[in-house]
This record gives C-alpha cells, sequence and structure tokens, in this order.
C-alpha cells in the first residue's frame, strides 16, 4: 500500500505539465529560406542524442517558422541573456509571415559556419543545426536536428553554464509573459563508488544524505565546530576548509549570487498569440 497523497496538493490540468517541465534556455530559432530571414522564440526543444548529437524542437504546424524549417532543412539556436528579454517577447509577438522581425527589431546578426540561418549577435551560445527528420506529432512538427556547430561566448559558459555575472546567464522562460535567469550554482556531494554490496551502498546513502539521525546529529555537530573556528578567525579559507577534514555540506565558495525578485505568479491564460 502506498502513502496517500499530503492535502496540500491541488490539481491542474493535464496543458500545464508543457510549464511544468519547461526550464532550460529560451532559444531564438532563425532560419533563411527562399531568401529570406525570420526568427521566432522557442522554449520547446531538448537534446535528444549524443552520437551523433542531435536536438529536437517541437514547432506549431502553424507558425512561419514551421514552414522555412521544412523547407530549408536548416536552422540555427542563438540563446539570449538578459540583454535581448524584451526582443524575445516581442519577436513571439510578430510572424515572418507578416513582417520581417529583423527589420522591425533592428536585431543584429553574423554570418554562421555551417548553415544559411543568420547567428543573433549580443547571445551568449550558438548552435546550428541540419534537419534530419521532421515528424508531427498534434499540432506540432517535431525537428530533429543534427548539431552541426556550436559558438559559445567564453564568459558565460566553458564546458557548463558559468553564471557568474547576471547579464551572462540564459534567459528561462516560465510562461506567458515570464523569465528567470539561473539563481543560484548548488555543487552536490559526489556520491561514492557504487560497485559495493548493497548493505555497504545502503549504509553509505544513509550517511550521504543524512538518512539517520546519526548522520543529521554529525552534521550538527560538524556545523557546531565550524561555527566556532569561524568565530575564533582561525578559518579565513573556506575552500581550505573544505578540502580538509570541515563538512562536505558547506556552500560552495561559488555561490555569490545576491538574491533578486523573481517575477510575480505567471498567469496561465497565454497560449493564444503564441505567448506558451
Ligand atoms: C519564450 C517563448 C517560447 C516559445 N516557444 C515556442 C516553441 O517552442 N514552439 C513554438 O511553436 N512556438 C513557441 N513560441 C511561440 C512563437 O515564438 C511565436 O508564435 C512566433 O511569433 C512564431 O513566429 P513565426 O510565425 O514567424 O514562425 C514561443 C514564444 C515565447 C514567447
Amino acid at each position: 500500500m502506498r502513502d496517500p497523497a499530503p492535502a496540500h496538493l491541488q490539481r491542474r490540468p493535464v496543458t500545464a505539465t508543457a510549464r511544468l517541465l519547461l526550464g532550460g534556455p529560451v532559444a531564438l530559432l532563425t532560419a533563411h529560406d527562399r531568401g529570406r530571414d525570420n526568427v521566432m522564440p522557442v522554449a520547446w526543444h531538448m537534446p535528444v542524442a549524443t552520437r551523433p548529437p542531435l536536438v529536437a524542437v517541437a514547432i506549431e504546424q502553424s507558425r512561419h517558422t514551421a514552414d522555412m524549417v521544412s523547407h530549408a532543412e536548416q536552422f540555427a539556436l542563438s540563446l539570449p541573456g538578459r540583454a535581448l528579454l524584451h526582443h524575445v517577447q516581442y519577436l513571439a509577438s510578430l510572424s515572418g509571415a507578416d513582417v520581417d522581425k529583423f527589420e522591425a527589431t533592428q536585431l543584429a546578426t553574423f554570418a554562421a559556419t555551417h548553415v544559411d540561418a543568420p547567428l543573433i549577435a549580443g547571445c551568449l551560445a550558438w548552435v546550428e543545426c541540419a534537419v534530419q527528420e521532421i515528424l508531427p506529432f498534434g499540432d506540432h512538427l517535431l525537428c530533429i536536428a543534427l548539431v552541426v556547430a556550436v559558438h559559445v561566448d567564453p564568459r558565460a559558459f566553458d564546458d557548463r553554464w558559468l553564471m557568474r555575472d547576471k547579464e551572462l546567464r540564459p534567459l528561462q522562460f516560465l510562461g506567458d509573459h515570464y523569465y528567470t535567469l539561473p539563481h543560484d550554482v548548488l555543487e552536490a556531494r559526489l556520491p561514492g563508488r557504487a560497485d559495493a554490496p548493497e548493505r555497504v551502498l545502503a549504509e553509505r546513502a544513509a550517511e550521504e544524505l543524512e538518512l539517520t539521525r546519526e548522520a543529521r546529529e554529525r552534521r550538527a555537530e560538524r556545523m557546531d565546530e565550524l561555527t566556532r573556528e569561524l568565530t575564533a578567525g582561525r578559518i579565513v579559507d573556506i575552500d581550505a576548509a573544505e578540502r580538509g577534514s570541515l563538512p562536505l555540506w558547506l556552500p560552495t565558495p561559488g555561490v555569490v549570487v545576491p538574491d533578486f525578485a523573481l517575477p510575480p505568479e505567471a498567469t496561465p491564460e497565454a497560449d493564444e498569440r503564441g505567448e506558451r
């Protein structure tokens, strides 16, 4: 028998899933087809395979971009930061079928290396894609594409998003006209090797995840010890303390992100004008 659901849970329509699963960086999808450029913001994208490097983007069939990408079989993703917040929302309010969005917004672009689609200047990273397959699902086309080139601003990304400067963090979409920037960088404890007998693994998990009262008490003791050391001025280098005997669970020194306000709660009445 499973436990009953906690009393504070509320039911939501199944369409809430799309927003629940949002979380990757917003991308500006650019395409070049039959002599014209276009750009549309996308949030429904995901990596699909590493070998070969494939990504997928779900494009609603009504979008002008769906027609362009189907025909050109190429596109690019430019990943903006906060500087392009208002541009992102504005670009989603127009259709390339009616207006030249580059003309309207005066967005600067530069040449991609492997595709004809333009890359958008002032973004943080760029992914060039060659379409492999387009599969219709409901009202969307799932475009599966091979990544043919990637470029990054190294101040924003090396082998992961660095998150150091607020202006150099990837913009994320919450739905409607709300966005967020990833906030804290949290470093998880690295679990020990997993090839031990089950009993040893269970003991290790209890220790590493502090599942037992003893583990929690040990943590409290270590915390007291650290507080005493800090108060006495005996620790000045938290990095060194962490590498030594002091707690594994200290916040990483990389967390230097000041708090800032999140937008008010997003309202769910959005999809029509292309505001997901
Ligand atoms: C942040 C954001 C993300 C979006 N993501 C998608 C998406 O993943 N797929 C999609 O079909 N539409 C998405 N849209 C809506 C399109 O960007 C919008 O309808 C756009 O105007 C289509 O342009 P087009 O007609 O020139 O192709 C998104 C809108 C916003 C604001």
